[in-house]
């Protein structure tokens, strides 16, 4: 998708959709002043007829405007003023998408950046369009046949944008320009379009990974995914730990949980020096499940429809580090990914088993479908080493989350305020929100075992909050935080599922604001 940005008169574009807003009471914007005056009243006229009143979610589109040389201009509602806010003005962006979607125009100004949100500047309304718009254009045709990539573009399901999804439909969509309505605008609209794109293609990766079927995307995938990345940016290393080297340091929870699969399990390290060496890095780990078919402990066909998406934690990490790179951020950012499949057979971990985890701690699997906290407690002792500044954990952890939050925000757990804090603010200014959810002691006797140190299943209350608990006994060294995500990082399991690229809008906008902080120091 191109983005760029317009400074002259919007009634002059030869583009082949304006769009422009309307509030409530049939307010116009100053843009769409402007192009009531050029068509001697006629926008006025229709929306006097009533067929838009400028409630959001409207649009309507007029062809052939007299006194307006693009070919249509789309009236989009914006609401009421008043009562502005960011929710709002997303709301306003994807109805305008989803319109934009459904007729034919290949390249469009869109003058929305005037539209009020709330206390949100214009920094802010650019990101918004710009990831927006770049959502809406993705889709994942890598395992389309020939046939069915020439036929591109022609479905048409109608399917809304909902901006962070996944594989909607094609879209004729290929470049946008944004309205300035001051040139002075020019520079802060460029920077953040930068930003954007940065962000949007960390997006785009961690979607096609996260759609990537599980017979393709293995731990193996996920390593020499790594070593492409690194292989693009100057200031990317990895290091890969193969079973082998992971067995040394005594990593047996991790190694239980790829015992019955016949792909060999990785952990897999992807570092940005973007600061000095000595400066503590951010840490991220992900939850690298390939596929989970819940092991001996096995799912119902149903409950395992969705489970190529278990590697979205992973997938988020990627996406991150993708996003870091390309901005260069001026700090220390490690990735790291826990990645193995679960499967069953003679050689898979039984139900009852005792393991050994790095940290000396002893598990009892209760249940090897419990098996996302297994991976990411070895991976949480290793990072250790790095004497981290904060770490954050990402995993498609539990159902049990989906039941407790659904699929708005993802669920946050933390060892520090401040933290947690940092993450909640990351999330409401990119509007890939989280929840707090409580790590109180009380819970921690539910994972008490009989015969070893832990179990990995806490019974059926509170499911999200007892393995968040699980992790926490391998985070006492550092700052940490925990994001379930196995409501937000993925939709559907029908013609219509996919990868959200969730939480990378957040996990980057989270960095960027320690790089702006590094900054200010
Ligand atoms: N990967 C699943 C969690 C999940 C479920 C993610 C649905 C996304 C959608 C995880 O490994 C799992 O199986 N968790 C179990 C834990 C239980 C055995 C304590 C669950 O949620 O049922
Ligand atoms: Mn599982
Ligand atoms: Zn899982």
């Amino acid at each position: 998708m191109q983005i760029g940005i317009k400074a002259g008169n919007p009634v002059k574009s030869r583009s082949q959709c304006v769009v422009i807003g309307l509030y409530e009471n049939s307010l116009l914007s100053p843009t769409a002043k402007l192009l009531d005056r050029a068509s001697k009243g006629y926008i006025r006229k229709v929306i006097n007829r009533g067929d838009l009143t400028g409630k959001i979610g409207q649009t309507i589109t007029l062809h052939d405007v007299r006194g307006i040389n693009a070919a249509r201009v789309m009236l989009v509602g914006l609401g009421n003023p008043e009562s502005a806010d960011a929710s709002k003005y997303i709301q306003i962006v994807n109805a305008t998408i989803a319109a934009l979607k459904r007729i034919p125009v290949k390249n469009t100004l869109c003058c929305l950046l005037e539209a009020e949100a709330g206390a949100k500047d214009l920094t802010w309304k650019t990101r918004r369009l710009v990831e927006q718009f770049n959502a809406a254009v993705y889709l994942f045709t890598d395992m389309k046949g020939e046939a069915a990539n020439d036929a591109n573009g022609v479905s048409s399901d109608g399917v809304s944008s909902d901006g962070v999804s996944s594989n909607g439909d094609a879209s004729k969509l290929e470049s946008v320009e944004l309205q300035l309505a001051d040139k002075n605008d020019r520079a802060t609209v460029l920077a953040a379009i930068g930003d954007a794109n940065a962000v949007a293609a960390g997006i785009a990766f961690a979607k096609d990974l996260g759609n990537t079927p599980g017979n393709l995307c293995t731990p193996g995938f996920l390593a020499d995914k790594a070593q492409d990345l690194a292989k693009s940016y100057e200031s990317l290393t990895t290091k890969i730990l193969d079973e082998k080297e992971m067995e040394k340091l005594g990593m047996g929870a991790l190694l239980s949980v790829g015992k019955g699969s016949e792909q060999a399990s990785k952990l897999i390290v992807i570092q940005h020096k973007g600061a000095k060496p000595k400066d503590q890095p951010h840490v991220l780990v992900g939850k690298g499940i390939t596929f989970d078919s819940g092991g001996i402990s096995l799912k119902s066909a149903g409950a395992m429809a969705g489970m190529i998406f278990d590697m979205c934690g992973a997938a988020s990490v990627f996406g991150a580090m993708n996003t870091v790179a390309e901005l260069d951020l001026p700090i220390n950012v490690i990735g790291v990914i826990a990645a193995a499949e679960n499967m069953p057979s003679g050689q898979a971990s039984r139900p009852g088993d005792i393991v050994k985890s790095m940290s000396g701690q002893t598990i009892e699997i209760l249940n090897t479908d419990a098996e996302g906290r297994l991976v990411l407690s070895d991976a949480l002792t290793y990072i250790d080493k790095f004497n981290p500044a904060t770490v954050i954990d990402i995993a498609t952890l539990t159902g049990a989350c989906i039941t407790a939050l659904g699929s708005h925000p993802s669920a946050l757990y933390a060892n520090d305020d401040e933290l947690a804090g940092n993450i909640n603010q990351a999330g409401d200014e990119t509007y890939d929100r989280v929840w707090r959810m409580p790590l109180w002691d009380e819970y921690q006797k539910q994972i008490s075992s009989a015969f070893a140190d832990m179990a990995n299943v806490g019974g059926p209350e509170a499911g999200s909050i007892t393995a968040a608990c699980f992790l926490s006994r391998f985070t006492k060294k550092y700052r940490w935080a925990h994001l379930d995500i196995a409501g937000t990082a993925f939709k559907g399991t029908g013609p219509q599922k996919g990868s959200t690229g969730r939480p990378v809008p957040l996990l980057t906008q989270y960095l960027m604001d320690r790089a702006n902080d590094a900054a200010q120091n």
